[in-house]
């Protein structure tokens, strides 16, 4: 019970309160500056995405509010399909041959980057890339997607040893 509790006991008891909650606010702030600088310039992920379904491609992990332009470049096969970019500074989106309407953007880019398929194609096999422009330099996250057709998707659900 607390009344039982010595008053040495509850001092040590703030004393290690005040330390965690210290130690935490360092650690974040410390984790926030070393992602900063330790974000590679590019990065490329390959990925294979059944048919049929929705596809959803992320930008560099970089505050939103530190980002001057973003352009998405997609390449289907080889070759320049379509481009989408965002200025921030006048909250303003471009496009450049984007004809296919189910490469879009996921959500509203003033709060989100991230580019969508939706339904994938076998047609959209290809690379997608999210170029960044920030004060601190310029970065990209690429993706080369692989669209899986029906008979591999079905494949995969009845061969359990590649799960
Ligand atoms: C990422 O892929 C693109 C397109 O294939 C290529 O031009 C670029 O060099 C790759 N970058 C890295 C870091 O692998
Ligand atoms: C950006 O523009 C959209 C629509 O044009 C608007 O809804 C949104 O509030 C604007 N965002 C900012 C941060 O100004
Ligand atoms: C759009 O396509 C045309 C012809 O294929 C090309 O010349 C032009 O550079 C493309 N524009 C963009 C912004 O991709």
């Amino acid at each position: 019970m607390l009344c039982t509790w010595r008053t040495s006991d509850l001092r040590l008891l703030l004393t290690l309160i005040v330390f965690l909650v210290v130690a935490s606010v360092n650690g974040s702030s410390t984790d926030k500056r070393q992602r900063k600088l330790e974000l590679p310039a590019e990065v490329n992920t390959s990925l294979s995405v059944p048919v049929d379904t929705k596809a959803v491609f992320d930008c560099p992990p970089i505050p939103l509010t530190s980002v001057v332009v973003t352009t998405w470049q997609i390449i289907l096969r080889d070759k320049l399909s379509c481009t989408r970019a965002y200025r921030r500074d006048r909250n303003e989106t471009k496009e450049g041959n984007c004809t296919d309407e189910r490469i879009i953007w996921a959500s509203r880019p003033d709060e989100n980057l991230a580019l969508q398929i939706d339904p994938v194609a076998t047609t959209h096999d290809g690379f997608y890339m999210c170029q960044m422009v920030t004060p601190d330099g310029n970065f990209h996250r690429g993706y080369h997607l692989q669209v899986l057709g029906k008979e591999e998707h079905i494949l995969w659900y009845f061969r359990p040893d590649l799960a």
